[in-house]
């Protein structure tokens, strides 16, 4: 295609290519093992592709109805109570959405207005600043303080003015692995009383809380759901990020201004996916036995790595260990990450690409969520270093 004299007034004029897109594509091009990107090497469970085979098979192949298949909807409903006490209405206050991204995406344009303010944690995920920005909202970081990333309430008050319209938040934490408390959630709560602030609550991995912790899902506290959109995504679960299916839960009111943003973003999600997913929901103890996968997989990568030069960060939750890598090396965390997947073979992410100023405290993010022979391989490098 020839070059175009058009002009192009970006409204996203600071955003490149992601950085997970970057390494990912770095690790392929050097043949590294990718602990970069947050998706599992392993395949999604027999028994769901048997059933998303079935589904598509038994003529599920139209256009589902915009707010996800009742049944499905019947599904996170019972998840919701079963496992916070929460009741939501099947019809009017679940939506079926396509990945969690969109779910976040669609909550703040349906929210959020030109100049209004939204609160996110950083460092932060990278999809919520230009959501946020694409309304014409203004993006504004609470910092959660290297080395522990635990939020400064105090601090956070301070933020808060007349303008502030949503928060955002997101335990289990992406990047650091670290999970908010009852005595957060509390505090959070007292800080939004009596105000319009609504709270997008990124939950996605609701269920990658180790050790003795809990999951503090708003949905817990009814102080906060009252306000809140809850967001969580089938693809950390099932380890099927490719499907992009996941949901988003909010009192009826708020859920119906959700969907008139909804449908006309994407209307529909993938229907035979969303059959499928609602017959494996039935089966028991996948939510339990998805813990002890992933606790036993932090486990090995913690202590494997404990014996190397990597100075290791608490991992409570969601499956990335973020290490800092000092005693090996001077280098900023972009050029460390670099290098790494070059010359040693093992791709990461460097932290600082979770913070709109690149703060860079030397802290780097491995993806756990690998097969015991990748991560065996991963380690017998890193170890090395
Ligand atoms: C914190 C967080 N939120 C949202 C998402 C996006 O989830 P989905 O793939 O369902 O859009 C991710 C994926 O990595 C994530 O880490």
């Amino acid at each position: 295609m020839m070059s175009s004299s058009v002009r192009i007034d970006s409204r996203l004029p600071h955003v490149g290519t992601t950085i997970f897109t970057v390494m990912s594509a770095m690790a392929q091009q050097h043949g590294a093992i990718n602990l970069s990107q947050g998706f599992p090497d392993f395949d999604a469970p027999a028994d769901l592709l048997k059933l998303l085979d079935e589904a598509a098979r038994a003529g599920h192949n139209q256009y589902a109805p915009m707010t996800g298949v009742p049944v499905l909807r019947e599904a996170i409903a019972a998840k919701a109570h079963a496992l916070y006490g929460a009741s939501y209405d099947v019809d009017a206050e679940i939506t079926v959405t396509a990945g969690a991204t969109q779910a976040i995406f669609t909550a703040v344009a349906a929210m959020v207005r030109a100049k209004d303010e939204v609160i996110v944690f950083t460092p932060v995920y990278d999809s919520y600043g230009p959501a946020i920005e694409l309304q014409g909202g203004k993006v504004v970081h609470a910092t959660l303080a290297y080395p522990d990333y635990k939020p400064d309430w105090a601090a956070v008050a301070k933020l808060i003015n007349k303008r502030t319209r949503m928060i955002i938040i997101n335990t289990p934490h992406n990047p650091t692995g670290t999970v908010w408390t009852a005595d957060d959630m509390a505090q959070l709560e007292a800080l939004v009383k009596g105000t319009d602030i609504v709270i997008v609550s990124d939950e996605v991995y609701e269920h990658m809380v180790f050790d003795q912790a809990r999951h503090e899902s708003v949905m817990r506290h009814p102080g906060l759901a009252e306000r809140s959109f809850v967001v969580s995504s089938f693809g950390k679960t099932y380890h099927i990020t490719g499907w992009k299916v996941a949901y988003c839960l909010a009192p009826k009111e708020r859920m119906a201004e959700f969907r008139k943003a909804h449908q006309f973003i994407v209307f529909t999600v993938h229907a035979p996916s969303q059959y499928a997913l609602a017959e494996f929901m039935k089966r028991p103890g996948w939510y339990e036995q998805l813990k002890a996968l992933y606790q036993g997989k932090r486990d090995i990568f913690r202590q494997a790595l404990g014996s190397s030069r990597f100075e290791l960060l608490p991992c409570q939750g969601t499956y990335f260990q973020c290490v800092k890598y000092r005693a090996i090396s001077e280098e900023g965390d972009r050029a460390f990450v670099e290098r790494l997947t070059k010359e040693h073979g093992v791709a990461a992410i460097p932290v600082s690409a979770f913070y709109p100023g690149g703060d860079d405290h030397g802290v780097i993010r491995f993806c756990f969520a690998k097969s015991a022979a990748t991560l065996e391989q991963a380690l017998e490098r890193l170890i090395k270093l």
